[in-house]
């Protein structure tokens, strides 16, 4: 699919109570922005996020991390309709679908998504509109239906009489677009209204008058559209991605011994039959962990960490951006960053690779090669290699290559005084 996304993220979110811009706070490690846009780069070609509050901010955010995206400001912000008239004059002869979202609902699916666009086309119409049943509507536009339910236009809480307010179907601000059939709608749009905004909701009246066909569709799970507004809210939203996550990976076979207080991000793969132990926190992108390994109680994996199977990695360990083959057992108070490990290792309760050095800022590579053990307590000094076989005393501090089936010692020779406290 060739499909242009625009993505609603100039508010300011005022109860975030922050100096950074919504949109860029994070679960696990990723910006609520990044889920957005990570959900739709699989069918979406270009992305426009309509920016606005920090700006600049955003702007070099995207700019890093994703070439699809581009912003397009929006200054003043005068509602929702106002954002989605930035994109106008970009897509004056583009001649497909447009799905509008926001930057602020990390949970909705791509699945979702895909479904949501494949059912307006599916249907004919040339505005679809996604709603959900809430139980509690307060806040939301409503969806207005004819006797026939078909769906007339959409009423916004402040604009709403106190029949239109009982209406438990509400738009959870998602729409696909036939562009060329739709794009006028953007500069006729007025904002005569409770909030003296253009709402983007009124063009569901519009696309009506003019004989268009508008469908809703309504989403099942209405947890996907939860937006944050709230540090309240960016926990609960975390919660329900986490108990998503962990429900996944326990239908695949993995034992989540503690799902309450265990934290595995989104982008996190895990091998039937290992087990997951208490307090484990796993955030951050690409990690991969094969079967029948061991992980926690009180692990940290902190992103682009691929373990293989039968690995064991045990309490108070962390480990970013390494790869460790199988058999390797990391069980007791380490910290394993930037390194790549062989099979059949053991890495000493406390040891630390010192992958970073605060002058240079330089961050270097652990190598060890299979069946390597290192004793406790060890400091390995990147860029370091241990070829095969080789041993690391207890205690020591590597600062240079160690050949194979070699041992390094740096510690000092014991030394004992005979009667000493006498
Ligand atoms: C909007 C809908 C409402 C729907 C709800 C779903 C309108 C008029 N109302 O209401 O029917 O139930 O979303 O969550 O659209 N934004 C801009 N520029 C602006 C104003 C807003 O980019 O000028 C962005 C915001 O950053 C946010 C999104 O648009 O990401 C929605 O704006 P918000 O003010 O939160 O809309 P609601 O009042 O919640
Ligand atoms: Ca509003």
């Amino acid at each position: 699919m060739n499909i242009k996304t625009v993505i609603l993220a100039a508010g300011k979110g005022t109860r975030m109570k922050s100096e950074t811009p919504k949109v860029l706070h994070e679960i696990f490690g990723k910006t609520l922005l990044g889920y957005v846009l990570d959900s739709v780069k699989s069918f979406s070609d270009e992305a426009f996020v309509i920016v606005g509050h920090k700006a600049d901010d955003v702007q070099k955010y995207i700019e890093k991390n994703y070439t699809f995206a581009r912003t397009v400001l929006q200054n003043p912000q005068l509602g929702t309709g106002h954002a989605v008239s930035f994109v106008c004059p970009m897509l004056e002869n583009y001649n497909g679908l447009v799905l509008i979202t926001c930057g602020d609902t990390p949970l909705l699916k791509e699945e979702t998504l895909k479904n949501f666009i494949d059912e307006h086309i599916k249907s004919g119409a040339d505005v679809t509109v996604m709603s959900t049943i809430f139980e509690n509507p307060f806040g939301y536009g409503r969806i207005l239906r004819s006797n026939n339910g078909t769906v007339e236009r959409i009423v916004e809480e402040k604009d709403a009489d106190n029949t239109q307010k009982a209406v438990k179907e509400v738009n959870a601000g998602i729409y696909c677009l036939n562009w060329q059939k739709v794009k006028n709608a953007f500069s006729e749009l007025k904002s005569s209204n409770a909030q003296g905004e253009y709402y983007l909701t009124d063009i569901i009246e519009w696309a009506n008058k003019k004989g268009l066909k508008v469908c809703a569709s309504v989403l099942a799970d209405s947890n996907e559209i939860y937006g944050i507004n709230s540090r309240s809210n960016l926990a609960t939203a975390t919660e329900i991605m986490n108990r998503r996550k962990l429900n996944e990976l326990m239908d695949n076979g993995v034992t989540i011994v503690d799902p309450n207080t265990t934290w595995i991000s989104q982008d996190t793969e895990i091998g039937a039959d290992t087990i997951v132990y208490p307090s484990t926190y796993i955030e951050g992108e690409n990690n991969i962990i094969g079967k029948n390994c061991k992980i926690g109680p009180f692990a940290h994996l902190r992103g682009n960490v691929k373990i293989a199977d039968n690995v064991k990695i045990g309490n108070f360990v962390e480990v970013k951006n390494s790869t460790i083959n199988e058999h390797t057992n990391a069980c007791h108070l380490s910290y394993i960053g930037d390194s790549d490990l062989g099979k059949n290792i053991n890495i000493g309760a406390g040891t630390i690779t010192a992958n970073y050095n605060p002058l240079t800022k330089v961050k270097s590579r652990t190598v060890l090669k299979d069946n390597v053990k290192i004793g406790s307590n060890s400091v390995l000094v990147a860029p370091v290699t241990i070829e095969e076989s080789a041993n690391v005393g207890a205690g020591s501090v590597i600062t240079k290559n160690i050949e194979p089936n070699a041992l390094a010692l740096t510690r000092a020779p014991m030394k004992i005084v005979e009667n000493w406290v006498k």
